[in-house]
């Protein structure tokens, strides 16, 4: 609700100062306000800690997904949480390929596909039982799973690099879907060696590049009319580009992990009231912006450690 007032609020600025003709002249989406003075909608960007039989929300009602995050501060409260959190994101991926994978020369790697969004479909409903006693193996299937699927994307990303495939899904889409498999699977494997800390320059590493990367396809799929966006998403690459693998002190990062959020959280309203023009589904717009709650999240775990 807040966000939606600042939008409209925005919007209500706008036209008295004359921006709005301007912007419309331009081509400018005169809703949607310079990242920094959006105020954050607090059911989008507050992360859910993860307890015993926590529900995996429906992908019908992706825009209500909650964000999990560990509730305690040992192997189980992270596992519960990163197979709640990634299973789904897993689940997810393997839905946009489908999406992107048309017709019947794609049927093969598209079945694939659909076979991936059913097993991390299942992967997640059983994840609410994740308990002391079966931890560790259920950690095991998981990292199994995700192995197998990061797999299947860098086999596809050489397919669709080379043109042996001519999906609609970007190489540069496979190779960081893949990353975070990769990643999903390696804390697991941590967790099961009753390792828990997060490394601040990993983090900075892996969700800099995610949040970098993510800015650039939202960039590439805005209407080429929403200028002002599309520019606010270049900026936003830039950002995490130049943060790179740096060990970035003091409060830099997290400044720019809440833009990216903000921006994604205003992106994400917008595009599900039809607000902002582009071919963005309202689930991937709700993927985006949860990552970007959990890189907050981690970004904090690290501060606090
Ligand atoms: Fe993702």
């Amino acid at each position: 609700m807040t966000t939606r007032r600042s939008i409209l609020k925005f919007s209500g600025v706008a036209a008295a100062t004359g921006l709005a003709g301007c912007a419309t002249a331009t081509g400018i989406n005169p809703l949607i306000p310079p990242v920094a003075k959006v105020v954050q909608s607090p059911d989008q960007v507050r992360p859910t800690a993860a307890t015993m039989g926590a529900a995996p929300a429906s992908h019908f009602e992706a825009r209500q997904k909650p964000t999990y995050v560990a509730q305690t501060n040992d192997p189980l409260g992270h596992s519960r949480a990163d197979n709640l959190f990634w299973n789904d994101i897993m689940m997810e991926h393997a839905m946009f390929f489908v999406q992107l994978m048309p017709g019947p020369e794609l049927a093969g790697p598209r079945r694939q596909a659909e076979e991936f969004q059913r097993l991390f479909t299942q992967q997640l409903e059983r994840s609410r039982d994740i308990r002391a006693d079966n931890m560790v193996a259920f950690n095991q299937s998981s990292i199994d799973l995700a192995r197998r699927f990061s797999d299947y994307k860098k086999t596809m990303r050489e397919q669709q690099a080379s043109g042996k495939i001519r999906s609609l899904v970007w190489p540069l889409f496979f190779t960081h879907t893949a990353r975070e498999a990769d990643r999903f699977a390696a804390r697991l494997a941590l967790y099961n060696r009753r390792q828990i800390e997060f490394d601040r320059r990993e983090v900075v590493t892996f969700w800099g590049a995610t949040m970098g990367e993510h800015s650039a396809f939202i960039a590439h799929l805005l209407d080429p009319d929403e200028k002002l966006l599309i520019e606010q998403a270049n900026r936003l690459e830039r950002t995490f580009r130049q943060t790179g693998p740096r060990d970035v002190p003091g409060d830099d990062i997290m400044k720019a992990a809440n833009e990216v959020l903000d921006f994604k959280t205003v992106g994400e309203k917008g595009i599900y009231e039809g607000k902002i023009k582009s071919i963005i589904s309202p689930p991937l717009a709700s993927h985006v912006r949860r990552e970007a709650v959990r890189f907050i999240d981690e970004l904090k775990r690290t501060q606090a450690g």
